[in-house]
């Protein structure tokens, strides 16, 4: 979704070094891109940052240095992708920028137009800077943060600036919010560190600090240039107590690789390594604490949302064949009223932050009966709003990911769920997963198929069993970089309708673990109505007995693990096939990174 940043600063900065800043996030949002200063220079466009950065000018311009500002970068919810609707959203000299939906904007607007405001955008955002023009007369923002979280329904990050006044005012509920303090100051406070950023994610200042505030809702902050002090929506100051958080460093480029995509695939091996031995050294204590609560509660549930979701499923076969009664659950179709006493709920999350996922969560937190329900985590991004609620939390430690299409982090949430089936009695084939294999078989295989799967308007995905999430992540992955049609579905399914689409050279990709599998026989029937298929088998094609138009010929094992394997298949098969047609491969149109709305 959107990424809001703010920068106050002992030493001026450029504009262009906050917007440099600003592409850190551009994978949470890329319509348009905006900044604002407290000298008054504001500046929004439709497009790409790199296209706002290059609209931007020189260091030199008078008006272009400050010591405190705010940028945005946006994923359109209300009112449609133009430079109106771009954030930052001023009224008089309050500028704000915004990251939630505010659900009761239409009430404040008329409430705001009868006393004069003038509404220049179709978004809910505006109605904040026109809310905190209110107040833009007082000597400070307290009341106005105050009044503020009062009146607003709906979910919100917000970072407020008033013209001619060098401090940020943040306030938070459910859209994450995180506060970077860089240089040295008081070790147990905010107060004296050279600059301060706040923005939507530790990514954006990573590179600078490893000191941070994470806020919870209904806080705010103000932020000048030598401290930065926590209120609750009362106005009562709350001690700021600084986490020291580890996380990526680098300025998020592509190295030698020509998309972030294919270089996060190429990363697999190597991070389901590290999470392997993390998970056996520095992140033991996390796993046997989730072994034991697991084994303490009658049903395990796994809920995620998008490619988390199928991971779930994954991990429900996993800990079904090791004995425990385990269900997924997309996050949306999980009301926080069928969790029982004793269960115990898993949510896989990259971000730590998907709101479909949060929401569910923070009702099944609130039941007034939650008594002995259990919540945990298995998330990527350090210390996000899911690692912080649950009552213990996996890192998959992937790494930052930057391609809106995950990958990386899908294949570590399946090592860390394959690593809690293994300790309730899971057979594992191998004790450390032939990743960098599999990816060297299947990369040829998948740049010679692109061709042919680029010139197709849709595709099948079939799959059973454990490689039925196989199946369903493969379709997910090609939709959304190569924007082609893919069905992911039980193979069993096929022969009850869908079938009648089956025609002469559509594909049909097959994830076989080994001859006796049932999807043969699935296989079978589309060849005989002329279907080209795809296998990806544990197995030849001769031992099959199909005809093949290709094979992904990956190592044979245990179903789950073939079914990881076909995954990654599928990241390939998805890349090589967008890239075939020119796609934006790590920024789909329509997308972002994470869904922080409902
Ligand atoms: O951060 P999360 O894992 O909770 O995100 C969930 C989905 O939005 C995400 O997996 C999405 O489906 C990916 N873009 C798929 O590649």
């Amino acid at each position: 979704m959107c990424g809001i940043l703010g920068m106050v600063s002992k030493d001026s900065f450029s504009v262009r070094e906050l917007v440099s800043r600003l592409q850190r996030l551009e994978y949470r949002g890329y319509d348009s891109a905006g900044c604002a200063t407290a000298e008054g220079f504001l500046r929004r466009k439709v497009g790409s940052i790199s296209g706002f950065l290059a609209s931007l000018p020189e260091d030199a311009a008078p008006d272009a240095t400050t010591c405190a500002a705010i940028a945005h970068t946006r994923w359109a919810t209300h009112g449609g992708i133009a430079e109106q609707n771009a954030h930052p959203h001023c009224a008089g000299d309050v500028c704000i920028v915004h990251n939630g939906i505010i659900e009761n904007f239409l009430e404040l607007k008329e409430e705001l137009e009868l006393k004069g405001a003038i509404f220049r955008s179709e978004t809910d955002s505006e109605v904040i800077a026109h809310f905190l023009q209110q107040y833009a007369a007082e000597p400070d923002l307290h009341k106005g943060m105050q009044d503020l979280m009062e009146r607003l329904h709906g979910t919100y990050a917000i970072i407020a600036l008033r013209k001619g006044d060098p401090r940020l005012w943040v306030a938070k509920k459910d859209s994450p919010v995180v506060l970077g303090i860089v240089g040295s100051g008081g070790s147990a406070s905010a107060d004296g560190y050279s600059s301060y950023i706040v923005s939507s994610d530790i990514f954006a200042f990573s590179d600078l600090t490893r000191k941070a505030v994470f806020l919870e809702d209904f806080q705010y902050l103000m932020i000048d240039a030598k401290s930065a002090r926590l209120y609750d929506r009362k106005g009562k100051q709350l001690p700021v107590k600084p986490k020291e958080f580890h996380w990526e460093s680098h300025n998020g480029g592509k190295m030698h690789y020509e998309h972030h995509m294919i270089k996060e695939i190429y990363e697999v091996p190597d991070v389901a390594r590290n999470l392997e031995e993390s998970l056996a050294g520095p992140q033991a204590a996390s796993l046997s604490r989730m072994i034991s609560l697991l084994r303490e509660s009658s049903r395990i549930i796994l809920l995620g949302s998008g490619t988390s979701y199928h991971a779930a499923l994954l991990g429900r076969h996993l800990l079904t064949a090791a004995g425990l009664d385990a269900y997924a659950y997309a996050s949306t179709d999980f009301d926080a009223s069928m969790a029982r006493s004793h269960d115990a709920i898993i949510a896989i999350s990259q971000s730590g932050e998907t709101m479909d996922l949060l929401v569910t969560l923070k009702a099944i937190a609130a039941r007034p009966d939650r008594g002995d329900i259990r919540i945990m985590g298995l998330v990527n991004v350090p210390h996000s709003s899911i690692e912080r609620m649950a009552d213990c939390c996996i890192r998959v430690e992937a790494g930052q990911e930057v391609c809106v299409a995950a990958t990386k982090s899908f294949a570590n949430q399946i090592v860390a769920l394959l690593t809690l089936a293994k300790a309730f009695g899971f057979k594992t084939t191998y004790a450390r997963l032939p990743l960098a294999e599999v990816i060297e078989q299947a990369e040829p295989v998948a740049q010679e198929i692109a061709p042919w799967l680029a010139s197709k308007q849709s595709m099948y995905i079939i799959g059973a069993g454990a490689c039925y999430p196989a199946a369903m992540e493969m379709a997910l992955k090609i939709k959304e970089v190569s924007y082609i049609h893919a069905e992911g579905m039980l193979a069993g399914e096929l022969k009850h309708g869908t079938l009648a689409l089956i025609e002469k050279d559509v594909p049909v990709i097959a994830i076989i673990p080994d001859a006796k599998s049932h999807t043969v026989s699935s296989v079978k029937e589309v060849e005989a109505r002329g279907a080209s298929s795809v296998l990806v088998a544990g197995a030849d094609k001769a031992e099959l007995g199909l005809k093949g138009k290709a094979l992904f010929r990956v190592p044979a094992g245990s179903d789950a693990e073939v079914s990881l394997f076909a995954a990654i298949c599928g990241q390939l098969i998805a890349y090589y096939t967008a890239k075939h047609l020119d796609r934006p491969i790590d920024k789909p149109r329509n997308l972002a990174k994470s869904v922080t709305v409902l």
